[in-house]
């Protein structure tokens, strides 16, 4: 620990900090529940694993609340729970290092602030603003101000925001600008953004842990920590390619500002759809296929958010229950385990009774080729039985990060699209 410690004190030291590179930077995302994850609690079997995913994962997909049709001015936008991924930043100049979560069902940055009204407790050291040379609080008359969904002027005119989770915790604080850096694998050197927006959280209750010193917002709005590099980079895209949770070689990485998919061979594209709120990448499945057999959701624009932060790929009842139908269809219903005895998955199997799954593919508009997923993508070992690691929902479908290991997945803002790749992460 010491070492890590003196050597990022080194790193900060002596890389020359460049500017708004050109190249893009490439940066590792920890799955919470990876052997190299701060969370890893190594007497959870992966049974206790799946299960606390499903249930985490049925709780964020309830978060996605969907509603064009509301009067915005009304509503208020609450943001999904805790996402899987931590990822490292340094805030300020000189920069302070933080681990925080990086989430794209979100857009506002945001890092807890001292002097704290009220912080939870942090293990990193908490960042101080009146320390950064670089900092720079927004006033609340400017058009960034405005954009923010939450926002009020402060005694002094400054902007303030307000960071609102489902299940109620918060982060207030003011809105402010100041460097943003990256530890860059390629080259291991710091790469600095000046100037970006964010919130400094001067008011942070909640359910958030210790290594949690704040959020990193992915999501798909201007304000996004992904739009905003972007921006300065001159390339609106990003990526990431998982590594299954239980990888313990090494860390999955997330790239921004860079061509991902250029070298690979096959790579299928499909719109994201702009729907309120601009935050959620929207993708619109056509179809699944399993074993070659066909089903379709009732209604496919639009109809499915692709995210990092929730585990499991959750599917609207009427497109899980046709998936789950022609999957038995395949499999016979021997060894098929009466419904909910391994509460919230729903389709599982007797341990050892099934040898032949089904191959089973995700189609998306305007993409010739399918989303194939391993057997290793979605089944999984929970207690005595093989689950289906996908869950039914009443809420919006959710394309979950188990269903998105082995593929380089890349976002791109300015042409609107996703592209994926089959791909080793290990050698990404
Ligand atoms: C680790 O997991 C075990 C088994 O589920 C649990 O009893 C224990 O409380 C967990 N420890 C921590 C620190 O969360």
């Amino acid at each position: 620990m010491k070492e890590v410690v003196i050597l990022a004190i080194t790193l900060i030291q002596f890389s020359i900090l460049s500017s708004a590179e050109s190249n893009g930077v490439t940066i590792d995302i920890i799955h919470r529940d990876s052997p190299l994850s701060p969370y890893y609690n190594s007497s959870m079997t992966r049974s206790d694993v799946l299960i606390n995913a499903a249930f985490r994962s049925i709780s964020r997909a309830k978060s996605f609340k969907l509603n064009p049709s509301l009067n915005l001015a009304d509503e208020t936008i609450v943001i999904p729970n805790y996402g899987d991924y931590l990822m490292q930043i340094f805030v300020g100049n000189p920069p302070t290092k933080l681990t925080a979560i990086a989430d794209t069902g979100s857009d506002v940055t945001w890092v807890q602030c001292l002097p704290c009204e009220v912080c939870y407790k942090q293990d990193d050291p908490i960042f101080d603003p009146r320390n950064s040379e670089t900092h720079h609080v927004i006033p609340c008359d400017v058009i960034t101000c405005r954009s923010l969904f939450i926002h009020s002027c402060g005694n002094g005119g400054e902007c303030q925001y307000e960071a609102q989770y489902d299940s109620g915790s918060f982060s207030k604080g003011i809105l402010s600008t100041d460097t943003i850096s990256f530890n860059s694998n390629n080259g291991g050197q710091m790469v600095k953004y000046d100037d970006t927006i964010m919130g400094c959280g001067y008011n942070n209750v909640g359910n958030f842990k210790t290594m949690e010193g704040g959020v990193v917002g992915l999501g798909g709005g201007p304000l996004s920590l992904a739009s905003q590099i972007g921006t300065k980079i001159g390339k609106k895209k990003f990526s990431y390619c998982l590594l299954p949770y239980d990888y313990s070689q090494g860390n999955s990485k997330m790239k921004f500002g860079v061509d991902t998919q250029t070298q690979r061979t096959i790579v299928f594209t499909t719109p994201l759809v702009i729907k309120f709120p601009s935050t959620y990448y929207y993708l619109s499945l056509e179809s699944v296929s399993i074993n070659g057999k066909l089903v379709k959701p009732f209604q496919n624009v639009g109809n499915i958010v692709i995210d990092s932060g929730t585990t499991l790929t959750s599917l609207k009842s009427d497109l899980y229950d046709q998936v789950e139908a022609a999957i038995i269809e395949v499999t016979g219903s021997e060894g098929v385990v009466e419904r909910d005895q391994a509460k919230p998955y729903k389709l599982c199997y007797r341990d050892g009774t099934v040898q032949n799954f089904p191959l089973i593919s995700f189609y998306f508009f305007d993409a010739d080729y399918g989303l194939h997923f391993t057997e290793s993508n979605v089944f999984g070992k929970v207690g005595d039985f093989y689950c289906l690691l996908m869950i039914s929902t009443e809420e919006h479908s959710i394309l979950g990060n188990f269903q998105q290991v082995s593929f380089n997945i890349e976002y791109d803002l300015d042409q609107k699209t996703v592209s994926f790749a089959e791909a080793d992460c290990t050698k990404e």
